[in-house]
């Protein structure tokens, strides 16, 4: 059986979920691909830290080992902001290694560029996980409404945000100690301004604007609102009377204008998203053909995007496999 070679960037909840999930999954990828995934090296930034890691497996602060490595198939990105992804990502696209990221903020602004790239390079560069969470979205947009056109997007893409909202609301939690537990529960950005502030849940729309519209709207001009000037008290106030904060990310076409808005909003049982709780997503899709689609599942977490970076690369090794780039057909 061939082996493919795979390096993760940063092994924090994501690269640590993908770690275990390569372990726990290896019968089933053996069994789908023919193939053996070996994780030959792990990028973090801070040697000190203990972790639990084969001690076959190269740990390294520098990135330019893993780059070295001979015969790298693929790296999992899994690091923190812009820098350094889109540079570790430039570099492995330029020598050839796929590509699959969850870094949203990295992507939302560089995706573009490096899709173009990476196409340039025939390598495969993939990013379902940066938008929420185990969610398949992307590959929903991406494959499976392809002569649909798709009108408008209206989600709830910050897990954070609605799990401190369900739990100021059900547990009566401050906002602090439900911020607390999110961070607990690894559904936090481990600096969690982006989370609470919105900027998250746009990082998120503006891929899927790309994606639905082939375009994003200027960045200055959409009005970003997050979650923290809601009182418990106003969460309860509405609650009496039947209703819901629900921060709600939406984008759609007026015209040639692309309108987009990233806020907390007050919906009623009346509306889909309203039953949507705790770090669950969802995303409607008001489509050409099918009418309205809505997706949901968790948005943040471990295994979840473990899962949507494990099934980004299993499509990645089967586009090789198709391609017979990857021997394991050629056995
Ligand atoms: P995390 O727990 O903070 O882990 C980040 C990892 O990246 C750590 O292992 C850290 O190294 C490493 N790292 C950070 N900066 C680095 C640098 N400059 N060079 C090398 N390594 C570096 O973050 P996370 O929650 O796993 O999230 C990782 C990425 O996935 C982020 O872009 C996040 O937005 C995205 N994401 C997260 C979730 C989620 O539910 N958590 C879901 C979807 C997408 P050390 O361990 O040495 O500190
Ligand atoms: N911090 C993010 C969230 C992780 O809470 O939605 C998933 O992208």
């Amino acid at each position: 059986m061939s082996v493919i070679k795979a390096a993760l960037l940063g092994f924090g909840t994501v690269g640590e979920g993908v770690y275990t999930a390569i372990h726990s999954h290896q019968q089933q990828l053996n069994e789908l691909l023919g193939v053996r995934v070996e994780i030959v090296a792990v990028l973090i930034r801070d040697k000190n830290k203990k972790r639990d890691i084969e001690s076959n497996i190269l740990v390294t602060t520098d990135f330019e080992e893993i780059l070295n490595i001979r015969d790298l198939d693929v790296v999992f990105e899994a690091i923190v902001g812009e820098e350094p992804g889109y540079t570790y990502l430039k570099q492995a696209i330029d020598k050839g290694i796929h590509v699959i990221t969850a870094n949203k903020v990295m992507f939302a602004k560089y995706g573009q560029e490096l899709i173009h790239k990476a196409k340039q390079r025939n390598v495969k560069l993939a990013f379902e996980a940066t938008t929420a969470g185990g969610v398949p979205i992307i590959r929903t947009i991406q494959r499976l409404l392809q002569v649909n056109r798709i009108t408008k997007v209206q989600g709830i893409l910050n897990g954070t945000s609605n799990f401190i909202l369900t739990k100021m609301r059900e547990n009566k939690l401050s906002f602090e100690a439900a911020l607390h537990l999110a961070q607990q529960k690894g559904y936090a950005e481990a600096d969690p301004t982006n989370d609470i502030s919105g900027k998250d849940a746009f990082c998120k729309l503006m891929i899927l604007s790309q994606l639905v519209f082939g375009e994003q709207p200027c960045w200055s001009e959409v009005k970003i609102e997050g979650i923290t000037s809601i009182s418990q008290q106003q969460i309860e106030e509405k609650e009496h009377q039947g209703q819901r904060y629900k921060h709600i990310a939406e984008i759609y076409k007026e015209g040639k204008l692309i309108k987009a808005s990233v806020k907390p909003i007050i919906v009623d049982s009346n509306h889909p998203l309203y039953w949507i709780e705790g770090v669950e997503n969802a995303i409607a899709l008001e489509a050409s053909l099918v009418g309205n689609i809505t997706l949901q599942g968790p948005g943040a977490g471990k295994m979840p995007t473990a899962s949507a970076m494990i099934e980004d690369f299993a499509e990645i090794v089967q586009h090789q496999q198709l391609q017979e780039k990857i021997p394991a057909l050629q056995m």
